[in-house]
């Protein structure tokens, strides 16, 4: 019988938390050299009805608040308790909203082992005054781990009912490793390949958030599909553009992968940043964007407003606003500093 030398845990279980479970939940099943469990680490929430979060996913193995209906797998395990839910595990999936991550490395600094492998389906950045630093990166800095990336045009609800979708695993320079990855998250519905340009991936996942609040004012507006289609082509421009700038290693070429240009597609057709940017510029900007998300999002979070404004600050550190009209105008519209038309007449 082969050893069982790999044990995953998920580190995060909201919405696409939860599909990245089972999805590697379906899979470590079948494979004889990891432990078939797989824990995922809950932030632990008292439902209306006084329940547990993690009690309800335990006993009902369904995560009812972030995907209710979807059967997570017998093998996955909620734990409300960090260090507990990655004791003994050698692949971390992390897979929260992007501002809580640098809390929770902090709760794991010194509790991980050595040989432990990490990728990260994080999609935003942190800027500091040192410069803007990659969530791959600070998780690797922090915890001292290899982090790979994936990302993808990948709608949590759709992959959680087995519509088939792609995604990109990037690496830094073990490939051996992001074969590993692959194995582990990609199934005949989700078709998973991997590419050596890490930071090219995880720039394509992230900025692809700022794109899709340019659509969603677009729809809002009621300006049509000519006009949603070149946001989107700026957009990538500017998602191309400001990679390079950022990292001159970044490969034209992963733009055309999953977490490139069909990430941008999908985000900005059926996405949640486009959704509440929607509702924005329906209310001629009035509502302000936490009170839409608190109200659309049950508890799901919005990550483009967040980035466009990391994004912003990155521009203004580098002397960059003019180069890149539509991530600067994103950021004015949703700090108020102009009209969701701007979208048009400034990008
Ligand atoms: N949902 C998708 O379709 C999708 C697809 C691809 C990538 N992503 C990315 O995956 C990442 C995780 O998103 P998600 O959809 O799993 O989350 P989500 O937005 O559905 O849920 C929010 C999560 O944050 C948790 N949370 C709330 N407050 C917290 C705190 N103080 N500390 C720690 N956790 C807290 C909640 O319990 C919940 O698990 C994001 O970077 C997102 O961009 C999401």
């Amino acid at each position: 019988m082969t050893k069982k030398k790999y044990k995953a845990a998920v580190i995060g279980s909201g919405n696409w938390g939860s599909v990245a479970a089972k999805l590697v939940a379906s899979n470590t099943l079948n494979l004889d050299s990891f432990h078939d469990e797989v824990r995922m680490w809950v932030f632990e929430e008292t439902l209306p009805n006084g329940e547990k979060l993690t009690d309800i996913i335990n006993i009902t193995n369904e995560n009812i608040k972030y995907l209710p209906g979807i059967k997570l797998g017998h093998n996955v395990v909620a734990d409300p308790d960090l260090e507990h839910a990655v004791e003994d595990a050698n692949m971390l999936v992390f897979v929260t909203p992007h501002q809580f991550i640098e809390g929770i490395c902090k709760r794991l600094v010194g509790k991980i082992k050595g040989g432990v492998e990490a990728i990260s389906l994080i999609k935003g950045m942190e800027v500091k005054t040192e410069g803007p630093c990659m969530i791959s990166s600070l998780i690797n800095k922090q915890l001292g781990v290899n982090c790979c990336v994936l990302m993808g045009a990948n709608i949590g609800d759709e992959i959680a009912m087995e519509k088939f979708s792609e995604a990109t695993i990037g690496y830094r320079e073990d490939k051996e490793v992001a074969q590993r990855w692959v194995q582990i998250f990609g199934t005949p519905y989700f078709r998973v390949s991997a590419v050596r340009d890490i930071e090219g991936v995880e720039l394509c996942g992230t900025l692809k958030n700022v794109v899709a609040i340019a659509a969603g004012f677009v729809d809002g507006l009621e300006m049509g599909n000519n006009a949603k289609a070149a946001i989107m082509r700026i957009g990538l421009n500017e998602m191309k553009a400001f990679s390079k700038l950022m990292f001159p290693s970044v490969c034209d070429n992963t733009f055309l992968e999953s977490c490139g240009i069909a990430d941008l597609i999908t985000t900005c057709l059926g996405g949640r940043n486009r959704k509440v940017a929607d509702a924005f510029a329906r209310s001629g900007g009035k509502r302000s964007f936490h009170e839409l998300e608190t109200e659309l999002l049950q508890g799901q979070k919005l990550q483009g407003v967040i980035t466009a404004g990391e994004v912003y600050e990155v521009l203004c550190q580098r002397g960059w606003q003019e180069s890149f009209p539509l991530f600067r105008t994103v950021h004015l519209i949703c700090i108020g500093c102009a009209p969701p038309s701007a979208i048009i007449q400034q990008s």
